[in-house]
């Protein structure tokens, strides 16, 4: 993305707008009138989430913006139809929840839940092909797009797995908000969090502990006299959801018109993000995104220029709405410390209010030495002691991290008190796409990331 200059005005919008322009990473779909099929189905379809919603998101994010807040995002690389069911949802929820309870405590400061789930389907990619024994074929872009096994059917892009993201989009939501408002969330059932598979380890101790202190805390509550038990503050927590805005088609069929306002919302997710892939200010990802009244997140990496973030944060934010506009830098740990104080220093200077979130996976991907797709624990750690510390170099809030992780057991990122070696990777490898934090690593980054919040 470097050195990229911005000259072309952008044409009026609409929700077809966006594809007068260059548009990357979209499949080579085989048959035009299939996707044309697929997207007007999508169109009849309900929105997932309602305008209202979204809004009540964006002002959280105004909340964390301002530092009164802290924003945690995270779930999967990519959602895949295979790992579909009710175990995997409630276990990432359990995860993110024991997270949230983490960093609420450690921190004293509300924490706005964001995951990426229900509607996470589609990776961009760096390379459009891939070759094993002289065979090359598309690559795998998401199930939203072909299938990850290798052959020539399964990598042909096909449209109607669109239509079956937004069905298991729509299955997942529907298990998260009976989650989170009918009961399962409830604080008094916080012990009940911790699996048990996690439950004996130091984190897991850990976490206990923590879980015991509320516990006292609700108890003096009652005998104080609060109502615990009639109000909902203590019963439901408010979980939002999010994806990358990648496949325009897909986000477009779910755009509608709030009868309210007038505005259009993309009703796909509460908050869409533009990749690292794909945030040129001139392309048709940044256009698109200008149009909705979500809140929007850009990915900004390491080659990112001052100028970039800047007109990014013009195009994306011109009325300066608190809340709007996140950008989630993801430097690399080697790179942060170079790279971010700049790009800081000159949107604060620019005066559009951002809120500044840290995802320390995607700069941190390596190939092991036995051939898997991996991170270091410790170098996840590193750059968010680095983005804390250029934050509170620069008079900047640190306002939340976007992370990939998953409820279960896997072994996909080296180290964390495990001290999962390259050979343990083996073991459980099953993310589809990146490698993912399991479930002792994330709630040992909570901590991590709630004693850098005190200090
Ligand atoms: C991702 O979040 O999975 C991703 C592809 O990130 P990035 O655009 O930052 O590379
Ligand atoms: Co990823």
């Amino acid at each position: 993305m470097a050195g990229m200059t911005t000259t072309l005005t952008p044409p009026p919008w609409s929700p077809a707008s966006w594809r007068a322009l260059p548009a990357g990473q979209q499949p080579a779909w085989p048959d035009a009138s299939a996707v044309e099929r697929a997207q007007a189905e999508l169109r009849r379809q309900p929105p997932l989430v309602f305008a209202g919603e979204i809004r009540d998101l964006r002002a959280r994010l105004a909340e964390v913006a301002a530092g009164e807040a802290f924003l945690l995002q995270g779930g999967d690389c990519a959602e895949t139809f295979a790992a579909f069911g009710a175990d995997t949802i409630r276990d990432k929820l359990k995860v993110l929840l024991q997270m949230a309870v983490v960093l609420t405590y450690g921190a004293q400061l509300p924490v706005v839940k964001v995951g990426r789930i229900a509607g996470q389907f589609a990776k961009p990619r760096s390379v459009p092909s891939e070759t094993v024994d002289g065979v090359t074929l598309p690559v795998y872009r998401g199930d939203a797009v072909n299938s990850i096994d290798f052959t020539e059917a399964a990598r042909t892009p096909d449209p109607q797995r669109l239509v079956r993201v937004y069905n298991q989009a729509a299955a997942t939501l529907n298990l998260l908000r009976a989650f989170t408002r009918g009961g399962f969330a409830d604080l008094t059932r916080v012990h009940q969090w911790n699996q048990e598979f996690v439950a004996s380890s130091p984190q897991g101790q850990r976490y206990a502990a923590v879980a015991d202190e509320i516990d006292r805390a609700l108890r003096f509550l009652r005998a104080c006299g609060v109502d615990v038990t009639g109000d909902p503050t203590f019963h439901t927590v408010d979980f939002w959801t999010s994806h990358e805005a990648l496949l325009l088609g897909y986000e477009q069929a779910l755009t509608r018109e709030d009868s309210l306002t007038g505005e259009w919302y993309d009703c796909s997710a509460h908050l869409l993000w533009i990749g690292e892939r794909t945030r040129d200010p001139d392309g048709a990802h940044v256009h698109f995104l200008s149009g909705v009244g979500n809140p929007i997140g850009v990915k900004l990496g390491p080659t990112t220029t001052v100028d970039e973030a800047a007109e990014l944060a013009k195009r994306l934010n011109p009325d300066q709405v608190p809340g709007r506009l996140t950008f989630i830098t993801r430097m690399g740990a080697e790179a942060a410390g170079d790279a971010l104080p700049e790009i800081v220093r000159g949107v604060r200077d620019l005066g559009i209010p951002v809120v500044w979130s840290c995802d320390p996976m995607h700069g941190n991907t390596f190939i092991s030495d036995n051939g898997y797709k991996t991170r270091r624990f410790s170098d996840v750690l590193a750059e968010l002691r680095t983005f804390f510390a250029v934050h509170h170099a620069e008079g900047t809030v640190p306002g939340g991290v976007h992370i990939e992780l998953t409820g279960e057991d896997v072994t996909e990122c080296l180290g964390g008190a495990q001290e999962i070696a390259d050979l343990d990777l083996a073991y459980r490898y099953e993310t589809a796409c990146d490698p993912r934090l399991n479930n002792q690593q994330a709630l040992e980054l909570a901590f991590g990331v709630a004693q850098m919040l005190r200090a």
